[in-house]
């Protein structure tokens, strides 16, 4: 029987990222799967912080099962590491992807600096069960910022970074692409024996 994973987000797209990279070897669901699962607010200064606090509380409320979380940003140089840990809620409390990508855009134009704009996505991955924490993987992708978008793929602030190494952004890349070398992508490789060790 295929072991599952209870993936601790509603973020569909990081979902279907997650559910790609790991393949046929785990069922994963997410939060739509568990809609009376509440996680507690992500009050943490790191990304590390958040994902403790998402995949510990995820799993007080699947006891048993095996809890993924994920807290991921972007960081850019010349705005001294910001949108960062508050990359979802950049442009305020209530703002979507769109909203967000306008504001890098907005914050980017006002810099004395010209592109390019050196960044990288980060992402923190923590497996849980029942409150406590198993283990614990971060890692980036690095890559440049455009000041204009490119291509209508992935989700966040996919159109506006490019990785190193390539010269279209990920909302141009394929899904395969981004998935073979994200921070996510990443982070979950690191974590895929401690996983292999638990199905
Ligand atoms: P979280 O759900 O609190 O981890 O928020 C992560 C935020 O960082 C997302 O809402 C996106 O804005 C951004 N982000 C993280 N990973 C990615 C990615 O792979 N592509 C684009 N944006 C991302």
């Amino acid at each position: 029987m295929v072991p599952k994973l209870v993936f601790a987000t509603s973020n569909a797209h990081k979902t279907e990222e997650v559910a790609a990279i790991l393949g046929e070897a785990w069922q994963v669901q997410d939060l739509r799967a568990h809609p009376g699962v509440t996680l507690d607010e992500e009050t943490g200064d790191t990304f590390e912080a958040n994902a403790i606090i998402k995949a510990v509380s995820g799993s007080r409320g699947v006891p048993g099962m095996l809890v993924l979380a994920d807290d991921s940003g972007l960081e850019v140089d010349a705005l001294g590491g910001h949108p960062g840990v508050r990359s979802a809620r950049y442009a305020g409390e209530t703002a979507n992807a769109a909203d967000n990508r306008a504001k890098l855009k907005a914050e980017l134009s006002k810099l004395e600096q010209t592109a390019p704009f050196s960044g990288r996505f980060q992402c923190c991955m923590v497996l849980a069960r029942d409150g406590a924490v198993l283990h614990i993987t971060q890692a980036s992708v690095e890559g440049h910022l455009l000041t204009e978008e490119q291509g209508a793929g992935g989700f966040g602030y996919d159109a506006l970074f490019v990785p190193e190494g390539f010269s279209d952004s990920f909302g141009v890349l394929s899904a395969e692409t981004k998935n073979q070398l994200s921070h996510r992508a990443r982070a979950l490789e690191a974590m895929k024996e401690q996983l292999a060790s638990l199905a």
